[in-house]
């Protein structure tokens, strides 16, 4: 299998520390956060069929541990951030839909059209428009939950669980515990 394209390192480190010349955390914290996404998942979810955004990709530390169920969902990533959203378009679309979108909403999408949102260190990052996204956001979503946290680095122990469900029409968000870093 080929290895999974990691971006230029001035993408990955404008999400987040890298702490050497290697992508090990980059790689962990996706990791970490996808684990994380699926243990908020309702009981019985499955990716078949599903449509789900990821809100505030980056250049896809998170979206990159998605590509099994890629084949068999829809997933869509979206930035405000020009480079990353074209360096995902070349590198992992398809299979994933990748969009840039502006500072306010809307976003290209139509009502009610996608079962998943999550959003990783994302609301941190918005100061004047934040209220206004949180609306799109549940225009957008059909089904089940939109998650909302900033990522935990997994070797430290001061970081616990950060997960907050922000929203669930039908489904069900199932923790509400505090995020600690400060991502
Ligand atoms: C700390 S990074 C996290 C990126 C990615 N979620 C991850 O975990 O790797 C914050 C991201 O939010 C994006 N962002 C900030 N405001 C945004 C907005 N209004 N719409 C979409 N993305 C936004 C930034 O461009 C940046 O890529």
């Amino acid at each position: 299998m080929t290895p999974t394209p990691f971006p230029p390192i001035e993408l990955a480190t404008r999400v987040g520390e890298l702490y050497g010349a290697d992508f090990v955390l980059y790689e962990e914290i996706g990791r970490s956060v996808r684990t994380e996404i699926l243990a908020l998942l309702p009981p019985g979810w499955t990716f078949d069929g599903k449509r789900v955004l990821d809100f505030g990709c980056g250049a896809g530390r998170t979206l990159r541990h998605f590509l099994e169920e890629a084949e068999v969902g829809s997933f869509f990533g979206c930035d405000i951030d020009g480079p990353s959203i074209a360096w995902l378009g070349s590198n992992l679309s398809p299979p994933f839909e990748v969009f840039r979108n502006e500072e306010e909403p809307p976003l290209p999408l139509a009502a009610a059209s996608l079962d998943l949102i999550w959003a990783i260190s994302v609301f941190t990052h918005i100061s004047d428009h934040w209220a206004a996204w949180l609306v799109e956001l549940h225009r957008v979503l059909e089904t089940t939950v939109c998650l909302s946290r900033r990522p935990s680095a997994p070797a430290s122990p001061k970081n616990g669980p950060m997960q907050r469900p922000i929203r669930g029409r039908h489904g069900e968000g199932r923790s509400s515990t505090r995020p600690t870093e400060s991502e």
